[in-house]
């Protein structure tokens, strides 16, 4: 027996002599033992589990300890070391009268403390086992805090890349989000949410959140069902379905009902249709927001909604505790309403092994680390391996990549040296120090071999309006910080230096704080400081690559159409220095496609791929008035959705079917030969897309219904086949029904979404 599990068992042990709320025979049944203990609980103690509260400056810490020894706190979220969660553990076991203990969340989005790539990166890679790496060694590092429960993954729908927290979502397909969301919540909870290095995944933002309208956070949902149904509720709806303990509620409006107070939300779709059995939360000060949103006269009202709609928790605000006793008492809110909401909270802390032991993540003070923040190498080269599968090569004129490892190199710009923007928004308890920037990468790549000449060229933009707003309340600590020197003389450096090199490797896009929650933009450009530095390094001549970091997609016209070569690495955390370097040089072939469309200029949005059929589409090379377009600009996406380059060439073979009819109980393979016919090894995202060809309700022009990551040696070719059947041709009709109707379907396979080859069969 190991020492670690020598010390479990005797903490478990320990804890569970101190626990005495029930007979340990009853442990071992879920329902009977929560509802043994809810006989034994006041009103003003169920009240209390239902309190998540945010650790702050606003609450001193002997206040939130009393207040927990008081039984007025269920849950708390935004400590993430094991020495400041002990304290209030033990005030929950050891100084409350029940000793129920206390559950701790946190935000880990993409990595606790090995930062992986945003999650608009990780679904770059197309790849769930990568994908599922970097949720499961998330879990790991966050469990090892004394953490028990993260507040993803994120599984907005976002069609709208002026959304801020486009970064932290997978993108705009339903079908990839899906698939994502299951691989995450799989990933996060492992075998079970009660292993000690688990943590349960509570899912967000139910829902529609990312179809606020023109992308400005906060704003308004409108929509109607057949889309809500088909595009944009299957991705928690997977996640519900793969055992997601969690779900945090958003903050929006759904068709002028908050989801907060959302009865048909919460009730009908997600419990009774669903059958979701975990904790809802609701976002933070979400409850109180009803006063704003004006459905609620007053926090009395609002708190008496939320509890009625089904939120059990209410997340950093008071309301439920001072409103709910009396809501009960006055017979406005009945007791069994309490008792739903406390049950799903006391149900999440059993799932999560708690009740056996509530030290199970926190483990004894004896093994606590020396220096919390000391950096930890064990998962760095997953780090690395998962960030270079998540970057997308938008350009790549004659081979301008990968570059040599001689010779000399100008890096160039604000992005190229910045750690804490390599980490992106929401990185948890990431330590900016550690990360690898572009510049350490590349030294470390090119060691002696080759020279790097570094200049910073501009600052990430010089609107001092946007720099106030990114460094808003974190005075003490700016995340922007600015050379002084006037812009002409950043760019006179940058010369100088682009003027020794053989190459010129630029480094530009946003910084991390321009894509986050409440960082929403109304234009797509990289900012104008740095556009003046890339035409300035244009007119040197000499090639030029513009390594991209981003959350969002970008309008690229001019960066299209003067760069050499393009590639996307988003904000590609810890390591992500040396995978840009790997993919710069070539030691890894990059295989990314996009997960969301690039359009051309912010004024075409929306340009998801998967939009409805018209009745005057716009057909390219078919010019003219009376078609859906806009004038004054090419039509159509700059980069679609689907599309990656990659170093070596692919070719598919024609495409076959098995049949030419389906029948309702059969399937029918789609299959082809995917050949590598370039110089190199590498990979690529096969992809295949359906678009029903006549059916009761308009359907889109194509969905993406499977894809599979395919790696192929220089030369080598493969079959590649997938199954359909009828499910994957279903939707929702008019009355929200999910079915398949009879009649033609095309197949569309290809490396992105509009280079593809179609076939048609019918569905009998
Ligand atoms: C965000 C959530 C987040 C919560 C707690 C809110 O402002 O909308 O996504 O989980 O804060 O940090």
């Amino acid at each position: 027996m190991n020492r670690l599990y020598l010390l479990g068992l005797i903490a478990c042990f320990t804890s569970h002599a101190a626990l005495a709320w029930t007979s340990p025979a009853l442990l071992d049944n879920k329902q009977a033992f929560i509802a043994d203990l809810m006989t034994q609980m006041t009103l003003e103690e169920k009240v209390g589990q239902l309190r998540l509260i945010s650790i702050g400056a606003d609450m001193p810490r002997p206040r939130i300890l009393e207040e927990i020894a008081a039984g007025n706190i269920g849950g708390s979220f935004n400590t993430v070391t094991r020495r400041d969660n002990r304290p209030m553990q033990d005030a929950a076991v050891q100084n409350s009268r029940l000793k129920i203990p206390l559950f701790f969340a946190y935000d880990v989005i993409h990595g606790h403390r090995t930062i992986f790539p945003i999650s608009l990166a990780l679904a770059s890679s197309w790849d769930l086992q990568a994908i599922a790496l970097s949720g499961r060694i998330a879990a790991i590092e966050a469990s090892a805090d004394g953490l028990d429960m993260t507040f993803a993954p994120m599984l907005d729908i976002t069609r709208d890349p002026r959304w801020g927290r486009t970064s932290e979502g997978f993108g705009e397909d339903p079908y990839l989000v899906s698939q994502i969301a299951r691989s995450m919540v799989k990933a996060l909870q492992g075998a079970t949410p009660s292993a000690a290095d688990s943590v349960m995944a509570s899912v967000k933002h139910f829902a529609l959140y990312g179809a606020v309208e023109g992308g400005r956070d906060y704003n308004v949902v409108d929509m109607s069902p057949m889309r809500m149904y088909q595009d944009y509720l299957p991705p928690y709806h997977a996640a519900v379905d793969a055992g997601a303990g969690g779900l945090m509620v958003a903050l929006n409006t759904i068709n002028g009902v908050p989801a907060t107070a959302n009865t048909w939300l919460m009730q009908d779709l997600l419990r009774r249709d669903w059958g979701f059995s975990g904790v809802t939360i609701s976002d933070h000060g979400a409850i109180s927001e009803l006063v704003s949103h004006g459905i609620a006269r007053d926090g009395r009202e609002a708190a008496k909604l939320a509890i009625k709609a089904g939120i059990d928790m209410s997340m950093a605000d008071s309301l439920y505790r001072q409103e709910l006793p009396a809501l009960v008492r006055s017979g406005e809110v009945k007791v069994q309403e309490i008792d739903n909401a406390v049950r799903e909270v006391l149900g999440a802390k059993y799932d999560l092994g708690l009740f056996h032991d509530p030290y199970r993540r926190i483990g004894i003070a004896a093994e606590d680390p020396a220096e919390v923040n000391a950096e930890s190498r064990l998962h760095r080269a997953e780090a690395r391996a998962v960030a270079r599968q998540s970057m997308v090569l938008l350009k790549n004129r004659q081979q301008t990549l990968p570059l040599k490892k001689t010779g000399s190199i100008a890096l160039i710009g604000p992005l190229a040296d910045s750690p804490i923007d390599m980490m992106g928004s929401w990185s948890a308890a990431g330590v900016a120090a550690q990360s690898v920037t572009l510049r350490q990468g590349l030294n470390a790549a090119l060691g002696d071999q080759a020279r790097v000449i570094y200049a910073l060229g501009a600052n990430v933009t010089d609107d001092q309006h946007i720099i106030d707003y990114l460094n808003f309340l974190k005075e003490d600590k700016p995340v922007v910080v600015l050379d002084p020197r006037p812009p002409a003389e950043l760019i006179a450096e940058a010369l100088q230096a682009a003027e020794q090199a053989d190459v010129i490797v630029a480094a530009v896009g946003e910084a991390r704080g321009m894509s986050h929650e409440s960082s929403s933009r109304t234009r797509l450009d990289i900012p104008p400081s740095q556009q003046a530095l890339l035409r300035a390094l244009k007119k040197t001549g000499k090639p030029l690559v513009l390594v991209l970091m981003n959350g969002r997609p970008l309008a690229l016209n001019w960066e299209q159409a003067n760069a050499d070569a393009i590639l996307e690495t988003w904000f590609s955390g810890t390591e992500g220095g040396h995978a840009i370097a790997d993919v710069l040089f070539g030691d890894y072939n990059p295989s990314g496609k996009l997960p969301i469309t690039f359009p051309r200029t912010v004024g075409q949005i929306p340009t998801y791929y998967n939009h409805l059929r018209l009745g005057r589409p716009f057909v390219e090379g078919h010019p003219g008035n009376y078609t859906s377009q806009y004038f004054e600009e090419p039509n159509g996406p700059l980069y679609p959705f689907g599309y990656g380059l990659s170093y070596t060439d692919f070719d598919l073979s024609e495409l076959q079917l098995s049949s030419r009819s389906l029948a309702r109980d059969g399937s029918l393979e789609v299959s082809l030969t995917l050949k590598n016919t370039g110089a190199r090894d590498g990979a690529t995202i096969v992809q295949l897309y359906i678009r029903d060809m006549a059916a009761s309700v308009v359907r889109p022009v194509k969905e993406l219904k499977r894809f599979r990551k395919v790696t192929l040696k220089a030369g080598e070719q493969t079959r590649v086949s997938f199954s359909i059947d009828e499910d994957d041709l279903k939707f929702f009709n008019a009355q929200l029904q999910h079915v398949a109707e009879p009649g033609e379907f095309e197949v569309q396979i290809g490396l992105d979404s509009q280079a593809v080859q179609t076939q048609r069969f019918e569905l009998l």
